[in-house]
């Protein structure tokens, strides 16, 4: 058995805030993990690390395949919830979603397959920041607001490509702008999350540590999880870094993440995958406002009635359904009357097509901070408008659910 003192193979002149660890019982695959974490202390089982570990000393622990067994996530479990110096990664040859949750239910903070894509070291090194500042980070908590929590909204669609992450971004970054709350965005598409990338943010803490911290039951420490993003002031929470499954989180894990976030903010935006699972569903169920977009488009039209059918969205979400059209032009000739009808839903919120908003996805700069004047910026200002107030407020009144 290691100790950590002992384990480093290179000295490093500014030593790390945290250790790393390797457990696994087959000695030749800890030692190549070990050396790929460039000489972390290696442990056979649980319990040679449990002896090593301080309170005091940040430790990520990067489990092996030993222990992605039911009792092997039992055994992280236990160590997890009582060691909360303790991050854990797991390394494994597959990464099924059944692996991933029971991981990440076990306390895990991330999962990466051994010699794939992901590079295990940049997920230790994270998780080893994410658990060193976290002492740090909780003394600077944002301070959780009074009274009723802040309202969710969750911008979907039954179709893909229609301009979801578009009108989320930016509609959050128009409420930011009215809103004297703070305005939290959450990328909720697992799969194919890019309001990072949209947004031009560094990678940071993603939705997946934010289910760790809600596991844990650390609420403080999901709410100190968002970035900030300077160009428009939103508290960003993203995707992962890798592509996950799409039901990868439990259906109320993300609610439970979002509820967190709504104690801090006056808003929280959700925006979703075109996915008909039970973590859309419970997340459609939660919010206070569905904006529910379409594009303006025969297919597409058809698409959301056929879905919204499948869905039974209306008995799901009923009166908190706001239909936003996109790429709405006079020149499509399509009648808004009769697609108010198909629908049986008013289109309060058309958005019309503008080059301006791929000018401004490619340069990271929303369309309502880039172009605030032009018709486009407008249109998705009154969504926010409608959703945050014209002025700036601090909002009373009960939830509309
Ligand atoms: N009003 C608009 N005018 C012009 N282009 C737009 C408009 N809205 C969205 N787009 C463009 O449409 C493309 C798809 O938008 P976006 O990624 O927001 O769609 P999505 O529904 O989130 O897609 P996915 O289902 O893949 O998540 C982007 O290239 C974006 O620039
Ligand atoms: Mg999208």
């Amino acid at each position: 058995m290691e100790s950590f003192a002992t384990a480093t193979a290179v000295p490093n002149p500014t030593p790390a805030p945290f250790d790393v660890a390797v457990v696994e019982p087959d000695p030749a695959l800890r030692t190549r993990l070990s050396v790929e974490l460039a000489g972390a202390a290696q442990f056979e089982t649980m319990e040679d690390l449990v002896q090593q570990l301080d309170p005091t000393r940040a430790v990520v622990a990067v489990f092996g395949p030993g222990f992605a067994s039911p009792i092997g996530f039992q055994h992280v479990h236990r160590v997890t919830s009582s060691h909360s110096s303790l991050g854990v990664v797991f390394a494994v040859y597959e990464l099924s979603t059944d692996v991933l949750q029971q991981a990440l239910r076990a306390g895990a903070r991330d999962a990466v397959v051994i010699g794939g894509e992901a590079n295990l070291n940049q997920s230790v090194d994270r998780v080893g920041e994410l658990l060193a500042g976290a002492t740090s980070l909780r003394t600077q908590a944002p301070s959780t607001r009074t009274g009723e929590p802040g309202r969710l909204v969750s911008v979907f669609s039954t179709k893909g490509g229609v301009g979801k992450t578009c009108i989320a971004i930016n509609v959050a970054a128009a409420m930011a702008k009215r809103s004297a709350e703070p305005v939290v965005l959450v990328d909720g598409d697992l799969q194919f999350g890019d309001v990072s990338v949209m947004l031009g943010l560094p990678s940071a803490n993603t939705v997946l540590d934010a289910a760790a911290a809600v596991q844990y039951g650390d609420l403080e420490l999901a709410q100190t999880l968002t970035s900030k993003d300077p160009t428009t002031g939103l508290l960003v929470l993203p995707a992962p870094l890798e592509s996950m499954p799409p039901d990868a989180l439990l259906p109320g894990e993300m609610v439970n993440i979002c509820a967190a976030l709504q104690a801090i903010a006056g808003h929280v935006v959700i925006d979703l995958p075109s996915v008909f699972n039970d973590y859309v569903l419970a997340i459609i169920e939660a919010s206070d406002e569905v904006l529910l977009v379409g594009s303006m488009d025969i297919p597409s039209i058809k698409n959301l009635k056929i879905g919204m059918q499948q869905l039974d969205l209306q008995a799901i979400a009923g009166p908190k359904l706001k239909l936003v059209l996109n790429h709405a032009n006079a020149k499509v000739k399509l009648d808004v009357k009769e697609i108010e009808r198909v629908l049986g839903l008013s289109a309060n919120f058309p958005v019309p097509d503008d080059i301006a908003v791929p000018i401004s996805v490619n340069a990271g700069r929303p369309v309502v901070v880039a172009e605030p004047k032009s018709p486009v910026a407008r249109a998705l200002d009154c969504i926010a408008e409608s959703l945050v107030g014209s002025t700036p407020t601090v909002k009373k009144g009960r939830r509309g659910k």
